[in-house]
């Protein structure tokens, strides 16, 4: 009784659990590659991860297999409770929100930030509102955004496709949390801004992650940034995770400390070139 007591307490605190996940590219072809290697991992309710691994490691296939951008080969994914393993894609999009790397990939540019933004909060579960949004609807999207502190809420009649790269991404940000996810994926989701701009997004993006205690998934080249940002990191290569540092051991744990982990684990080096070491 002790034990299926404690048992059912840590299952009802997980928010996704990735179980044995393979996945197999051009199978059985010259190309054949595995991208995901029998992954597993567990992400806790409000869990904020940061993933790093060199290119190719497997980070975006994990966040497509999420999203069921394709099927597992084998394998399963348990999101709150439910197995989502076969769910379809678009079914998926109404509990996991992403934002990828590419300012252009979250918002539709001939329509303005108030569409976009209307568009996504009917899509996430109040549907009917399409376009007829009411003035409550308006002020309170327009709340949401002045929140964030770009000044975006002052021109909700603009067509997104004249905003800045880095507006585009808080806007989309806005679109995936409007109606909190029950998962968040951020790939490199401020990998194409400058410096500057970058800054402001992850500082949008720590905030709304915190209001809401969102459990949320954040691929970043940035290894300084991995490991000062949420409170957990993992080290993705060839398909499958190879470390896995929770946020006491991160404290204690130098970039140099992650290099060398990274280096006995892989028996190579981290490809520096693309990684940045510091902001
Ligand atoms: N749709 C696909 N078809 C074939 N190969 C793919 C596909 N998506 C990813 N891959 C391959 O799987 C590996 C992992 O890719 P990816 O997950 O994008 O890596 P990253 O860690 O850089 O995000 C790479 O070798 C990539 O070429
Ligand atoms: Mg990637």
């Amino acid at each position: 009784m002790g034990k299926a007591m404690t048992d059912n307490a840590v299952t009802d605190n997980a928010m996704l659990k990735i179980n044995s996940a393979v996945k197999v590219f051009a199978k059985g072809t010259p190309n054949e590659h595995v991208a995901l290697d029998s992954l597993n991992l567990t992400l806790n309710k409000g869990d904020f991860v940061t993933i790093v691994g060199s290119n190719g490691a497997g980070k975006s296939t994990l966040f497509n297999a999420i999203c069921g951008t394709f099927l597992l080969d084998s394998g399963s994914i348990i999101l709150d409770g439910d197995d989502i393993t076969y769910m379809k894609e678009h079914k998926r999009s109404h509990v996991i929100g992403r934002v990828f790397q590419d300012p252009m990939k979250g918002t539709a540019p001939g329509m303005t930030i108030e569409e976009n933004i209307a568009l996504a909060y009917s899509r996430a579960g109040k549907p009917g509102l399409g376009f007829a949004l009411n003035k409550k609807d308006k002020e309170f999207f327009r709340n949401a955004l002045a929140d964030f502190g770009m000044g975006l809420e002052d021109r909700m009649k603009t067509k997104v496709g004249l905003l800045s790269g880095g507006q585009r991404q808080v806007v989309t940000l806005l679109m995936c949390t409007l109606v909190p996810p029950k998962v968040l994926l951020l790939d490199e989701h401020t990998a194409a801004l400058d410096p500057a701009t970058a800054e402001k997004v992850m500082e949008i993006t720590q905030n709304v992650v915190k209001k809401y205690n969102l459990t949320t998934m954040m691929i970043t080249h940035n290894l300084k940034s991995a490991m000062e940002t949420g409170n957990r990191t993992i080290m993705m290569d060839s398909g499958n995770i190879i470390l896995d540092i929770d946020e006491q051991s991160r404290k204690a744990m130098s970039l140099d400390d992650l290099l060398k982990m990274y280096s006995a684990k892989t028996r190579q080096d981290f490809d520096n070139d693309r990684m940045l070491l510091t902001r």
